[in-house]
This record gives structure tokens, C-alpha cells and sequence, in this order.
């Protein structure tokens, strides 16, 4: 659903995949641990949980992925499973409406497989609570009839293994948490993990890209593997319309100019964001409620989605009173920077 005020953005992270992107994606999606570039302490952390758990002979524990869109969590899923060869289940907080949903399930599993629950922050309180039990000692209690006849069935199940995913970790329950034996944080790629991702990406492609353009389009890639990807494709399709397919300094400047793709790699809905803060709150503190309405999103999504770049290239700052611009960002946008009016540490006095 389109919310008011919100341009239609063509490279944000938060933009939902089309049907054709997910088939892109899953066409590149890396299947081993060498394809998978970076995030080194994740790869070693699942490695060593992998081999410990196939020693012993066991499921997995249950593992964790937060962080925002866009930055493996779905592609660990699927490498994790292939590692411990199993069967990966695929399935969404939101697609298991009913107690009865994950009951199936769970009890079509083969002993150790995985079931990848994406977006587990949006599963419903009952069924959240029907899997403690699952998730804890391999069990489900079924609740059968109502009123007095009501009585509970005890399921065994076969050991599984959970692998959720959220990008929204702050609305995770805690009991849910405590039940996951591995939490692992992705953070944003290096312009170098993302060139590696890029070349191997256009390989498989078949696309020329000279080295410069691919360093380039890493650096404006938001420390994004999806958006790297994504941007990839587009730049092609530029190329082959305008020049000879191949992506030159030259086409890759023209093509991110017409995905309105910035310097810093910021795409329209970032610019948003700073220059709400800047026009209308002059550059901040303004609280997150504040800010989120006026950009007509949730704060959640502001919080997990839009703003860790933006802190993270140090454009935005979160203090105690609101979030506030920062001179670099006023600068990235051409704005004169204002002087300090003294005023704002007045108020905090
Ligand atoms: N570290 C990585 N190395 C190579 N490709 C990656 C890496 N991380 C993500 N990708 C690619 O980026 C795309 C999006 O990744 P995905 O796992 O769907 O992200 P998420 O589930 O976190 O939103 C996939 O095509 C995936 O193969
Ligand atoms: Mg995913």
C-alpha cells in the first residue's frame, strides 16, 4: 500500500522486491560459505555452531539474524542448511496465522531440518507461544475441543532447527530472544566486500565492468548486497540501451544519475529524511515521532531501516533529545550549515 507523501522510490532498501528482482536474487544468491563475502565474525560464529552441532550429531541450535534489508540474512538461511544438509522450510511471522499452521509444519519436519521464519518480530502472540514449547523440548501443545471438554495434546516433534529473521529486533518479545542460542547482528559491507560481491555478480551475469566503475558502484551501493545487486542490473540495462553493454566510469555515472543514486550512495527516501530534518526542524534534535510522521512511516522503520546508514556514514546523530543533522549531511545536500545559536545547550540546562 502507498502511503501519502511517499515518492515512489526506485533503489531503496525498503522498497519491497518485485516478483522479477526476488528471481534475480535468488539467481545470484550465494550457496556457499566462499560466495558469501563478508561479515567474517558471523561466518565464524555459524561455522563453528555447524560443526559442533554435526559432531554431536545433533539440530543446530536455534539462530537469530537482525539487521537491516538487503544484507544476507535469507542467503545464511539457505548456506547454513546446505552446511548441515538439510532441508530448509521457508516460511514468514505473517504466513503462520494460526497455532495450527505452525503445528503442520513443524510435524512435516525431518529430524534436524531448519525452518527459516522471516520477519519472526510479525508473528502473533499465540503462535509465538505455541512455539516456546516447540522451540524448547521438541513439543507442542495442542489444545483440543472448547469449553470444559477442552482438552491438551502433547505433540513430539523431531529435533529442528529456527532460523528467524527480523529487521526489526526491537520488537522482538524477550522470551522469544532467550530462546535462540546464536544472535548474530549483520552490519553493513565495506566498499571492498561489495566490489567482491559486484564482480562475482557480473561473472555470473556476463557483464563487463571495468575496475573503476565497480569500485564506484560499491561505494554507492548504502553497504547493501541486495542494492549492489540491484543497482548492477539497472547500470546494465543502461548500457546496453546507450553504449555497448559494457559498464564504463562513464555509463555508470549516467545510470545512478537517473536512479537519482548520490554520491554517498544515498537514494531518495534518505535524502527525505535529512532534509525534513533540515528544512523543517532546523537540522534537529527532533524526536523520532515527530520525524516519522512527517515523513508518514513508522517509527520502527525509521529507527531499523532508514537511519543505520545514515548514522553510519555519520550524516545523522541519535542524542538524548532527538535525532539531529549533522554538518556533514548539510554539507552532502549543498545547505549552508548554521551557526550555533548557543540555544541548544540553554534548553538542556
Ligand atoms: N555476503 C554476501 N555475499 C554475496 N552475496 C550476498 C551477500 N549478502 C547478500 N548477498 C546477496 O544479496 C541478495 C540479498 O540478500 P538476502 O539474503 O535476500 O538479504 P536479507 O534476507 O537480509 O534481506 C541476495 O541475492 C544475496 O545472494
Ligand atoms: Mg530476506
Amino acid at each position: 500500500m502507498m502511503k501519502p507523501n511517499q515518492p515512489k522510490t526506485t533503489g531503496s532498501a525498503e522498497t519491497p522486491p518485485t516478483p522479477e528482482e526476488e528471481r534475480l536474487m535468488t539467481t545470484l544468491r550465494a550457496r556457499t560459505w566462499e560466495e558469501f563475502s563478508g561479515q567474517e565474525h558471523v561466518k565464524r560464529t555459524l561455522r563453528i555452531a555447524i560443526s559442533a552441532a554435526k559432531k554431536r550429531g545433533e539440530a543446530l541450535e536455534h539462530i537469530l539474524f537482525y539487521g537491516p534489508p538487503g544484507l544476507g540474512k535469507t542467503t545464511l538461511a539457505h548456506i547454513i542448511g546446505r552446511e548441515m544438509g538439510v532441508n530448509v522450510r521457508v516460511t514468514s511471522g505473517p504466513a503462520i496465522e494460526r497455532p495450527g499452521d505452525l503445528a503442520s509444519i513443524l510435524t512435516n519436519l525431518e529430524a534436524n531440518d531448519i525452518l527459516f521464519i522471516d520477519e519472526i518480530h510479525r508473528l502473533s502472540k499465540i503462535v509465538e507461544e505455541t512455539l516456546y514449547p516447540a522451540m524448547e523440548d521438541y513439543a507442542l501443545d495442542i489444545v483440543i475441543g472448547k469449553g470444559p471438554a477442552a482438552r491438551t495434546l502433547r505433540l513430539d516433534l523431531p529435533p529442528f532447527t529456527i532460523v528467524g529473521a527480523t529487521t526489526r529486533i526491537g520488537l522482538l518479545s524477550s522470551p522469544m530472544r532467550d530462546r535462540f542460542g546464536v544472535i548474530n547482528r549483520l552490519s553493513f559491507y565495506d566498499p571492498e566486500d561489495l566490489g567482491i560481491i559486484i564482480g562475482n555478480a557480473a561473472e555470473k551475469l556476463k557483464i563487463t565492468i571495468g575496475g573503476k566503475a565497480k569500485a564506484e558502484l560499491a561505494k554507492r551501493s548504502r553497504g547493501t548486497p541486495r542494492i549492489a545487486l540491484r543497482l548492477l542490473k539497472r547500470v546494465r540495462d543502461v548500457a546496453q540501451v546507450e553504449g555497448d553493454g559494457d559498464i564504463t566510469e562513464d555509463v555508470l555515472a549516467r545510470a545512478l544519475s537517473l536512479m537519482e543514486v548520490d554520491e554517498a550512495g544515498l537514494d531518495t527516501s534518505d535524502r527525505r529524511l535529512l532534509l525534513f530534518l533540515i528544512d523543517k526542524f532546523n537540522g534537529g534534535p527532533v524526536g523520532i515521532e515527530t520525524l516519522a510522521s512527517a515523513l508518514s512511516e513508522d517509527t520502527g522503520t525509521v529507527e531499523e531501516v532508514l537511519e543505520p546508514y545514515l548514522m553510519q556514514i555519520g550524516f545523522l546523530k541519535r542524542t538524548p533529545r532527538g535525532r539531529i543533522a549533522t554538518p556533514e549531511s548539510y554539507k552532502h545536500l549543498g545547505k549552508r550549515v548554521p551557526e550555533p545559536t548557543g540555544q541548544e545547550s540553554l534548553i538542556s540546562q
